[in-house]
């Protein structure tokens, strides 16, 4: 900010005028912004730079013994008390008012994982992950979806989602694959900027019913080599370039409040050190206005020794540090807060970065308009997992189904067909259909969240009373049947520990298909899935097949298409493969079973 736009708040408009057409100006408080930060105590900047988990302290109240500016709830840091909505919003509060007792009562950003949905919440309505939005190819329905991802999100009194993930997933090994909407730049790009419209509103901070979204992991978490989460991706730079900023440029135009800087290297150099990208390319080059937040523990790895990774980092351009640890844990936000200190004071970080670094953070908490007062509206966390919520997101689910085939048009099946048998653990399995980031970090089998429908228990309200339907889970008992829906795939994981080095649907899920194939019977095969799954032999046993991604908890989004509704109308957000041997398929070329853009009609 210049010193001009600080003193006369009307030049920054002026200023502001300037920027690249379309982007939001974030600096019309930049006046109050410098008036604060010229009052503030170096500990009072520091502060404001830590975000700690919330399981890092062991009271609220160390939110106002050091000043801090954030805390969040990583995946698996649920309030102590519960984990229903009413928990969570007591739980924040409680942090949220210890920053109203400091001496300049600057108030708390509270960030949590709402990746698909405010998942970490008992009874919240689970979207599909983005890759089922990608299927979609249609922003104003991501936009919807976001919306009332925010809606509930503020509904627990926290005003910052770590989403979207606009990733440029280059392969299927990777864990992650389905945080991603697209291997292709356009579609991420285009979701990803409809995601920020609907968390964040047409102008962030004009409706208190918004949150504060973060584009993540920049830059290249979806190009590490051979899929390694956190690896490194090797390009040049022009390829970088071209395969993953692009998404960055269009969130920082939509106005993007904070971004989260990437676990991954490019080149061998990892991103939270690299300040060419961090500052010369992001807040140089494509003027962003926001703060940059690291991703958890992430400075860590940077060098052996945690005051290097403090210097380097901050250094690099980083804003806002996310810390998991307390006192007498490794790495602790207390240790950062000292070894920043004492940084300041041996010359290695300057002053002027610290000023920035808060300036930006300030800036976002003016815009966002907390200052004036954060209070949550009950109405909004009555609406948490309400009807209206779920048929967005139920209309998610019918519009991201992708029909890979449908021999002898099985589908859609009648309502009044006299024998249906139901196969497969997945089809009454509400963790596997949400998939990771559910409930737990790396999601969990099982019945997860009140209030979402599986599939079976959504088969079984919508065909015809006359209807017989049973549930084989392990499809020992299909004798009988008219058809039989398999329901298969992946167990739920997330980040680390998704990697594999075989996308492949597994040998018992590809039985379970072959001994339905053998009854002679129509066979229809519904996959949930984080990516393209080399089938085997799942493709020529089944009579159609039906790539359902991980769709949350609205099973009857499913049914609707299932039992004709509704068409289908999902095509392929990137490419299946047909082999091992053929990963990674990409948009961009190669041999693969369907390309993308695949899907068929009935
Ligand atoms: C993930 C981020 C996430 C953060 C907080 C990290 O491990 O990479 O995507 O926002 O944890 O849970
Ligand atoms: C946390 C996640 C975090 C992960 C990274 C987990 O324990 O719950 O939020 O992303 O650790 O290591």
């Amino acid at each position: 900010m210049s010193k001009i736009s600080a003193i006369y708040p009307v030049f920054a408009t002026i200023l502001a005028a300037g920027l690249s057409a379309g982007a939001q100006d974030f600096s019309q408080n930049d006046g109050k912004v410098a008036a604060l930060l010229s009052q503030m105590t170096l500990d009072e900047k520091i502060g404001q730079m830590v975000q700690a988990d919330c399981m890092a302290l062991t009271n609220a109240s160390e939110v106002a013994t050091y000043d801090l500016g954030s805390v969040l709830s990583g995946g698996n840091s649920d309030p102590a008390a519960g984990n229903t909505a009413q928990d969570w919003l007591d739980w924040v509060n409680g942090y949220k008012a210890e920053a109203l007792k400091t001496r300049l009562k600057i108030p708390l950003l509270y960030g949590v994982d709402a990746v698909h949905g405010h998942n970490n919440i008992l009874g919240a309505v689970i979207f599909p992950h983005h890759i089922g939005l990608g299927a979609t190819h249609d922003p104003d329905l991501v936009r919807q979806a976001e919306r009332v991802t925010a809606q509930e999100v503020a509904g627990t009194g926290i005003r910052w989602a770590f989403d979207p993930c606009v990733a440029v997933p280059q392969d299927e090994r990777w864990g992650r694959t389905y945080e991603g909407y697209s291997d292709d730049t356009r579609w991420v790009s285009e979701l990803g900027v409809a995601a920020i419209q609907g968390l964040q509103g047409s102008q962030l901070g004009a409706d208190p019913q918004t949150v504060l979204a973060c584009a993540k992991h920049y830059l290249g978490d979806g190009g590490t080599h051979n899929g390694v989460d956190q690896g490194n991706t090797e390009c040049d730079e022009a390829t970088l370039r071209a395969r993953f900023l692009p998404p960055y440029a269009a969130a920082v135009k939509a106005g993007v409040g904070s971004i989260m800087v990437s676990y991954s290297s490019w080149n061998g150099v990892k991103m939270h050190s690299n300040k060419y990208l961090l500052t010369d390319v992001l807040k140089g080059e494509l003027g962003f206005q926001g703060f940059l937040v690291s991703d958890w523990a992430a400075i860590d790895q940077i060098a052996p020794d945690y005051k290097e990774d403090v210097e380097r980092s901050i250094n690099a351009g980083l804003d806002m540090v996310m810390i998991p640890y307390g006192p007498g844990q490794k790495n602790n936000f207390v240790e950062f807060i000292q070894d920043l200190k004492s940084l300041v004071a041996e010359g290695k970080v300057a002053p002027n970065r610290i000023d920035d670094a808060v300036t930006r953070i300030l800036r976002i908490k003016f815009q966002m308009g907390l200052f004036d007062g954060d209070a949550t509206d009950p109405a909004l966390t009555q609406a948490i997992g309400s009807p209206e919520h779920r048929a967005v997101a139920r209309q998610c689910v019918r519009e991201s189904l992708v029909l890979l085939k449908n021999e002898g048009h099985v589908l859609p099946l009648s309502r009044k067909i006299g024998n249906l048998v139901v196969a497969g653990e997945a089809a009454d399995d509400l963790g596997m259909q949400c998939g990771g980031w559910t409930i737990d970090w790396q999601g969990k089998v099982g019945n997860v969240t009140p209030g979402g429908t599986t599939l079976l228990q959504a088969i079984k309200t919508t065909v015809s009373p006359d209807t017989q339907v049973r549930f084989s889970a392990d499809g020992s008992d299909l004798a009988g049947a008219d058809a039989i829906v398999v329901v298969v795939g992946e167990k739920p994981y997330a980040e680390m520990k998704g990697d594999t080095k075989k996308p492949d649907l597994t040998m018992d899920d590809q039985m379970l298909i072959a001994r339905a194939q053998a009854t002679g019977k129509p066979v229809v095969t519904i996959l949930f899935s984080g990516r393209p799954l080399v089938l085997g032999k799942a493709l020529q046993n089944s009579s159609a097949l039906v790539a359902a991604w991980l769709p949350g908890t609205e099973g009857e989004g499913i049914t609707d298409v299932l039992f004709g509704d509704y068409p289908f109308n999902g095509s392929l957000p990137r490419p299946w493969p047909k082999t091992d041997r053929q990963i990674p398929t990409l948009s961009s070329g190669g041999k693969c079973l369907f390309p993308d853009g695949f899907g068929l009609k009935n």
